[in-house]
This record gives structure tokens, C-alpha cells and sequence, in this order.
């Protein structure tokens, strides 16, 4: 299992001091939650903000879009050290759009990452699987952390997994969102192969204790 805290619960204080959290705590990934204003209601980060953290951790920085036009801010996002982006699909007009974010990913070597809110079905996902390096199951609503993890979304991992296996694939299955100590083991035995979290790691008093405990 990999453990992808995200820096939206951090000290927006001392952001360089939540990804050093990051670093030490045994996590593989650094998750980055762009949120715009439109496509959720809050604004979090942006680009200027992954490129000062970008030479302070070599953990892979798992860029998050959670904003409209999604394509408009790829290559930004991918100049300003993101290793992997990913977009939500319900951002896109269109299965051209979805596809043409793909490629202008790859284009750039990063790996790319599609991601559905808990109400869209695992089906508007199936036209891109055999394109993309990631799936992100939102297991809240999106847009705030401190959230209680949604136990449907954990049905549509499960899903996924059957679909992946099917067609003979191997992308990883991200989760997002309620992620702690209770529901990390119904997640793990669900086929979750990365857990963003963000509350519970820097609520967590031990850091690297917690990671262990939800890997
Ligand atoms: C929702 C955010 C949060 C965040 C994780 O839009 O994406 O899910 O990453 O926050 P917690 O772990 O506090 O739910
Ligand atoms: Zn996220």
C-alpha cells in the first residue's frame, strides 16, 4: 500500500514544514489538492506553491486537479515539478477533451491520472482505462478534507478492480478522502493500492506510526 498524505490539511502556514512531515513519516506519495473555486467551492494552491516544494522532497508530488478546464493547467503543473496529474472527468466536456488531456500528460512524461466523484459511475471511466497510469476514487464529496469516507465509493473500488482484471490491466486504485485508522483496512481489503490522506496523518501525533498502521 502506498500512503499519500495530502498537504490540503497542512499548516498553510509552513507548507515546507508539512511535506518534511511527509518525508519522514515512511509515505511514498506528497498528494497536492489544486482546488479553483469553480469546480469545488474553495481555492487551495497552485503552481507557484508545488514549485517551492518541489526541491524539498523526492517523494512523487500526486498533483490532484479538482478545477474546470483541467487541460488548461497541465503543462503549468507539469513544469512546476508535478510527477503525475490527475483530472476529474466530470470537468470534461467531452470523451476528445478527456483523451486529448491524456496525451498532452504523457506528452510532457508524466504519468496521468483520472479521477470521478462519488455520485459518477465507474462506467464514465471504461473508454480511458487502457490509456491512463491512475484512477482516483473519491471517496468524499470533493473539495474539503475532514470528511467522513463515503462506504459506497469502497463498492465501486471493488468494482474497478473486477473491470481492471478483466481487461488484463495494472493501473493503481487511489482512494481520497476519510481515509484513518478504521476505514484504511476496509479500503486495503476493497483492492486500494494508494490512500490519500491528509486529516488523520497531521492530526496523527506519530506520523511514521500512523503510515505503518494504514499500510
Ligand atoms: C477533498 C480532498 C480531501 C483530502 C483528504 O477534496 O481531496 O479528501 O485530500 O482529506 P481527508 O483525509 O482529511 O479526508
Ligand atoms: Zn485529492
Amino acid at each position: 500500500m502506498i500512503i499519500a498524505p495530502s498537504i490540503l490539511s497542512a499548516d498553510y502556514a509552513n507548507f515546507a514544514d508539512g511535506v518534511k512531515m511527509i518525508n519522514a513519516s515512511g509515505a511514498g506519495y506528497v498528494h497536492i489538492d489544486i482546488m479553483d473555486g469553480v469546480f469545488v467551492p474553495p481555492i487551495s494552491f497552485g503552481q507557484e506553491t508545488v514549485a517551492a516544494l518541489r526541491p524539498l522532497s523526492s517523494l512523487v508530488f500526486d498533483v490532484h486537479l479538482m478545477t474546470v478546464n483541467p487541460g488548461h493547467h497541465i503543462e503549468s503543473f507539469a513544469k512546476a515539478g508535478a510527477d503525475s496529474i490527475t483530472f476529474h472527468l466530470e470537468a470534461c466536456p467531452d470523451a476528445a477533451e478527456i483523451k486529448g488531456i491524456i496525451d498532452s500528460i504523457h506528452s510532457l512524461d508524466k504519468k496521468a491520472g483520472v479521477s470521478i466523484k462519488p455520485l459518477s459511475p465507474v462506467s464514465l471511466l471504461e473508454p480511458y482505462l487502457s490509456l491512463i497510469d491512475l484512477v482516483l476514487i473519491m471517496t468524499v464529496e470533493p473539495g474539503y478534507g475532514g470528511q467522513k469516507l463515503i462506504p459506497e465509493c469502497l463498492d465501486k473500488v471493488r468494482e474497478l478492480v473486477e473491470i481492471r482484471k478483466k481487461l488484463g490491466l495494472s493501473f493503481p486504485i487511489e482512494i481520497d478522502g476519510g481515509v484513518n485508522l478504521e476505514t484504511a483496512p476496509l479500503a486495503k481489503k476493497a483492492g486500494v493500492d494508494i490512500l490519500v490522506t491528509g486529516s488523520s496523518f497531521f492530526n496523527a501525533p506519530n506520523k511514521k506510526t500512523f503510515v505503518e498502521a494504514i499500510s
